[in-house]
Formats: C-alpha cells, sequence, structure tokens
C-alpha cells in the first residue's frame, strides 16, 4: 500500500568496478536531506509538494529525505510517485520489546524506508548513543533489509590536535569489527565533522578529499564502490565544488533540507 515508484537504480558491485575501471565514472551520487526536528504536517505538505515536483529523478543521483518519525507517513504519501525515497534519521539496535519510546527496524521498513541514518554526531553527543550502539543499530537496519547511513566524524578539539583520522577510523573500524566488512556493499558512509554542522563552516576541498580518501582506503574490495558523502553546512552555493571531488559521492544536508528551493538546486548539482 504505502510502496513508492522507486526502485534501486544502483548498478551491482561488479557493474561498479568495471564501470569505474572502463571509464573512470563516477559512483552514483546520493543526495540525503535530514531534516532532524524541524517540520510540521502544513509546512511538510509544501515542502514535498515542491520537491516531489521538482525533482525527477536521474540516471546518476538518487535523493532521499528523513523526516521525524511522526511525519514518515504523511512524508511516505507525500512522495507517492515520485523519484524521491524515504528514510529515517535513526532506530533503535534492539528487533522488538519493552523500549519505551523507541522505533524498530522493521516498523522503518513496514512504511517503505529505504534508508537509516546511523551514528548522527547529535545522537552520539546529545543521546550518549556509543560506538558499539552505534554498530548494533548498523547490523538492525541491514538485518531489515534497509541500507545504512553511517556517519562518522572528529570534534574540534580532535581536529586540532590533527586527530581526525584517528577518531574516523575508531568509529569504522568498532562497526567493521561487529558486522565484517563485506555488508559494506549495502551501505553509505557519512563524513561530518562535528565543527562543520550547523555552523556555517565547511571543510575545504582538501580536508574533505583527505578524509574521504582515508575512509575509502578501509573499505578494502569496495572501495571503489562504497558512496561515501559529506555532511557539514553544505548549501547551494559549495555543493558543485564539494561533488566535483574524487572521493565525494553528495551530500548529507541538514539545514538546507528544510528550503525547497536550496535542496533541489543541491540535487541538480549532483546530478
Ligand atoms: P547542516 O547541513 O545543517 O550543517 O547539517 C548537516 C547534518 O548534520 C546532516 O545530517
Amino acid at each position: 500500500m504505502f510502496k513508492s515508484s522507486w526502485l534501486p537504480l544502483a548498478p551491482a558491485l561488479g557493474e561498479v568496478l568495471l564501470l569505474s575501471k572502463a571509464s573512470n565514472a563516477k559512483r552514483r551520487q546520493l543526495v540525503v536531506g535530514n531534516w532532524k526536528m524541524n517540520g510540521s504536517l502544513n509546512e511538510n505538505a509544501g515542502l514535498l509538494a515542491k520537491i516531489a515536483a521538482g525533482w525527477h529523478g536521474a540516471h546518476n543521483a538518487d535523493v532521499v529525505i528523513c523526516p521525524p518519525f511522526p511525519y514518515l507517513m504523511h512524508t511516505q504519501n507525500a512522495l507517492l510517485g515520485s523519484a524521491v525515497v524515504l528514510g529515517a534519521q535513526t532506530v533503535n539496535e534492539h528487533a522488538k520489546g519493552a523500549y519505551t519510546g523507541e522505533v524498530s527496524a522493521s516498523m522503518l521498513a513496514d512504511l517503505d524506508c529505504k534508508f537509516v541514518i546511523i551514528g548522527h554526531n547529535e545522537r552520539r553527543r546529545m543521546q550518549h548513543e556509543s560506538d558499539l550502539q552505534v554498530a548494533q543499530k548498523f547490523e538492525a537496519v541491514q538485518k531489515a533489509g534497509l541500507t545504512p547511513i553511517l556517519c562518522v566524524g572528529e570534534s574540534l578539539e580532535d581536529r586540532e590536535q590533527g586527530k581526525h583520522l584517528e577518531t574516523i577510523s575508531r568509529q569504522l573500524n568498532i562497526v567493521f569489527a561487529h558486522t565484517g566488512k563485506d555488508v559494506f556493499d549495502n551501505a553509505v558512509l557519512a563524513y561530518e565533522p562535528v565543527w562543520a554542522v550547523g555552523t556555517g563552516k565547511t571543510a575545504t576541498p582538501e580536508q574533505a578529499e583527505e578524509v574521504h580518501k582515508f575512509m575509502r582506503s578501509q573499505l578494502g574490495v569496495l572501495a571503489d564502490s562504497i558512496r561515501i558523502l559529506y555532511g557539514g553546512s553544505v548549501k547551494a552555493h559549495n555543493a558543485r565544488q564539494l561533488f566535483a571531488l574524487a572521493d565525494i559521492d553528495g551530500a548529507l544536508l541538514g539545514g538546507a533540507s528544510l528550503d525547497a528551493d536550496e535542496f533541489l538546486a543541491i540535487c541538480k548539482a549532483a546530478e
């Protein structure tokens, strides 16, 4: 009943590897709007109508919107027949049970969510989600047949002390240790430097590319096929420059996803 017209268009891993070898083509781009705790039924209806009318799909880019939980069904209905895909902002790591206020991955699958953001720095910091919990959530999302978008990123302090790659390595390794690396063929990574989120400061192309390249190098045989998004004050005016970088495959947007024109301009920059 809630099925959208969206079909996963990403080529299989083997095809991607062939593609990148043959033509050095970039991976399929992905733009994800994380609405965080914003919106109302009224505001969402206007925003979604504009986005659904303005994004017609692209052969090389996917667009996902992650509204707050109470609006998932309304968003799903508003996006029916459009090329925009539904995602969620977090999930509980358990399958079911006495976890008041929590939502399981199978519940998100019931509502036709395709992607789930895992380990966002706001949840790591404000909800005290541990690295291990993030790994368990990652596993729960995959078990339910959805695609986790695993966020990693360093604090300003880590960056200033030159420890950014160490932090990112720790955040990735705990998931690798929990699930193995081979399951990353159904995963997306996102680099979100904490100091760039919601601050108006964006990582420089050199800073972003250094980390994306490092993250890719940790993925072994999946290095060439995994999509790695950048998040942190991406706007229409800086998106094109970021998307042009070899190891950036799209963006995870906060503020810019709440404005239809800004959001659509970024989606078009990813095409
Ligand atoms: P901003 O785009 O508002 O900096 O937020 C980024 C983010 O946290 C997306 O998940």
